[in-house]
Parts: structure tokens; sequence; C-alpha cells
């Protein structure tokens, strides 16, 4: 098996839950190439469904914070808006099933969408974030952010990379992520443990996983149906934002 990417769906998932994975968009000149412009990100999606000989289910326009970060929000609100329209276009002209945003860091898509006075920038269908135990606070508080903006529901939130692409990293043996975020009594490997929180931080209910390894996907599937322990997922995200500051303390003070 090469190595790909499989989408595991949460919360009593079974094998034939796996779908194939969703087709990411680069407007392409020569090479991948990072772009927001929508005549090329029209043209990317048409060639795309021709490539595959089929209209793929999902096309995600792939991290656009790379553009939108070079801009000023409303620059950037302006931008996104017409990349996601011209998507929202080609999906009702029939060449994907959906379209969506795929981001690495959504940081910068939050402030487009956040502009004042933006521009019309459509819900995506779906929005895919980096999710699991290593991503930190602004990410996740951007991720959840844009859900709401966006009024997303359960099923159009998805996660990717739950092991950031280093699931030989020593963290994932030296966290006891059973102990620490999983409902009792359930018998877990860590990277099983791992990979189920991933579905909670931020709350996802797809996830796209890298793996070449048969035995590493039955391992996967076989967790998405565990249980978490959400009180401990909430200390976590608590825990993530620092302690309160006290009432009445402003930013400025730099006293104690
Ligand atoms: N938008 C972006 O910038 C961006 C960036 C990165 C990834 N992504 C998306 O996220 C998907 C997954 O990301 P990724 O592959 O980089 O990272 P990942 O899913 O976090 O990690 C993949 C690694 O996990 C290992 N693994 C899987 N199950 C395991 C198990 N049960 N035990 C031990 N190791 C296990 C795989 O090993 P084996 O190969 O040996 O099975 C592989 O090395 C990508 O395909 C893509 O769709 C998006």
């Amino acid at each position: 098996m090469g190595r790909r990417a499989a989408f595991c769906r949460c919360a009593g998932a079974a094998t034939s839950d796996l779908v194939g994975p969703p087709v990411y968009l680069h407007a392409v000149s020569g090479g991948v190439e990072q772009c927001l412009d929508p005549a090329r990100l029209r043209r990317a999606v048409i060639s795309a469904a021709d490539e595959l000989g089929v209209v793929p289910s999902m096309v995600l326009l792939h991290n656009p914070e790379r553009t939108l970060a070079e801009l000023p929000p409303r620059a950037g609100a302006v931008v996104l808006g017409e990349a996601c329209l011209a998507l929202r276009e080609a999906v009702r002209a029939g060449w994907a099933g959906g379209w969506g945003i795929a981001s690495w860091s959504p940081q910068p898509v939050l402030a487009a969408v956040r502009a004042p006075d933006p521009s019309e920038i459509p819900a995506p269908d779906v929005l895919m974030v980096r999710a699991g135990l290593l991503v930190g606070t602004k990410v996740l508080d951007a991720a959840d952010a844009l859900a709401g903006r966006w009024q997303l529901g359960a099923r159009q939130r998805w996660g990717m990379s739950p092991f950031a692409g280093r699931a030989r990293d020593p963290v994932w043996t030296d966290v006891d992520a059973d102990a620490l975020f999983l409902a009792r009594g359930q018998n877990v490997t860590r990277m099983q443990a791992a990979f189920r929180v991933a579905y909670d931080l931020p709350v996802v209910s797809r996830m796209a996983v890298g793996a070449s390894s048969v035995t590493h996907l039955r391992e996967l599937v076989d967790s998405v149906g565990l249980r978490s322990d959400p009180d401990q997922v909430a200390r976590y995200r608590a825990l993530l934002h620092g302690p309160p500051r006290p009432a009445g303390r402003r930013v400025s003070d730099k006293s104690g």
C-alpha cells in the first residue's frame, strides 16, 4: 500500500466509512502554486474532474492563509470572497460535489472573514483544519471561531494531520493520551488514544490521516468509536489559554 491519506469518520465509524481523499485545489501555472485567482481556481476544478475522470465529491482550497497573510484583512476579504464565489459557482455548475477550505493556520482566514464591511464570503461546505495534541491554542480558537462564524455543523468540520506528520516523535509514547483524555475502562494503544482525542482538538467529525501501513490504518479505524472525556478536554483547552488575568488588570501592567 503506497502512502496516502485516508479519511476516518468519528462516532462508531466502520471501515466502510473510509472515503477517498478530497481534491486539494492549487491554481497551477507550470508547477504547483498558491493562488486565489478565481479564473484559475475554476480551471483547476475543471481539470481535476478531467484528470480524475470523475467529478470529485469535494474540492478544498489549499491553505489560502499563505496569500491572505500578505494582505490587510479588508483586501484579503475581497480576494477570499472572489475565490470562494468561484468555487461555489464551479460546484453549482456540476464540476464538484462540494467545496471547502483546508487551512493549516486559519488565523489569516478568520481575519479576512472578520474584516469590517467584508465583501461576500460564502460559507464553505467544509472547513478542514489541523487537529490533535500538537495544535496550539491560536489555531484551535481560530478554527472554532471560523466554524462558528459560518455556522458549520459537526459534519462540516473536518480535521487533518492528527500526528502533525511526526508519528515517530517520542511525544506519542511519552504522553499517555488515554489516561489524560479518554473515558475510563477502554483498552487502547497510545496512538489510538492520540488519534481519538484529535477529533476533539478542535471538534471535527472526519480526519485526514496519512498511512502507508494497513496495520496502522486498521489500528486507527478501530479507535474512532472510543469515548473521550469532555471535561478533561475542556480543562486542557482552558489550560492552553493560561491562567485567567486578574480582574481589573490591564495588559500593559508590568508589576508582579
Ligand atoms: N493543508 C496542509 O498544509 C496540510 C499539511 C499536512 C497534511 N495535510 C493533510 O493531512 C493529511 C495527513 O497528514 P500527514 O500524513 O502529513 O500527517 P499525519 O496523518 O499526522 O501522520 C501520518 C504518519 O502517521 C503514521 N501513522 C498512522 N497511523 C499510525 C499508527 N497507528 N501507528 C504509528 N504510526 C501511524 C504514518 O505512518 P505510516 O505511513 O508508516 O503508516 C505516517 O507517518 C494529508 O494527507 C493531507 O490531506 C494538509
